[in-house]
């Protein structure tokens, strides 16, 4: 079977190949597009910038940033940079962990929640920080925590 964003891909491949070393401009603008950088995506990239299968596989695996499986209805960021760190942050991961039952860059087995880390928020002085489907949470506490993940948990 054809793989159902090839044309997509193969669209923002061709669209950006003139550019200056353009391989994660790609990668961002399919994940952009797509949620994430779907594994059949590696050879058409590869094939339109004229690079190995294996150059392009090694630069997805090395960015954490970049997901190859679909992200969850939710996303939750947890900030793991020095001043949230000094402040709990450790805490709050150990936390999210537990009680969605995956670890950083996974996706809970019913597709709800992606955790992932993030290394600064800009949100520092209201440490420590933590990103919900694209909101800013400072000052979170466990207990915070807690409430805005039920809170996420009622939503679909
Ligand atoms: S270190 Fe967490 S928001 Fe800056």
């Amino acid at each position: 079977m054809a793989f159902e964003h090839g044309e997509t891909v193969r669209r923002i491949a061709a669209g950006l190949k003139g550019r200056p070393g353009p391989l994660i401009e790609v990668l961002h603008a399919i994940q952009a597009q797509l949620g994430h950088v779907p594994p059949a995506a590696v050879p058409l990239v590869a094939a339109e910038l004229n690079l190995s299968r294996a150059e392009v596989h090694g630069v997805v695996s090395f960015y954490h940033f970049f997901r190859t499986t679909p992200p969850g209805n939710h996303t939750v960021s947890v900030c793991r940079a020095e001043s949230c760190q000094a402040m709990g942050s450790e805490a709050l991961a150990a936390y999210a962990r537990r009680r969605l039952g995956v670890d950083f860059h996974q996706t809970t087995p019913d597709g709800r929640f992606s955790l992932e880390p993030v290394y600064c928020l800009g949100n520092c002085a209201c440490s420590p920080a933590v990103m919900i489907d694209g909101t800013l949470h400072g000052r979170v506490t466990l207990e915070r925590l807690d409430t805005l993940l039920s809170d996420v948990d009622r939503k679909r």
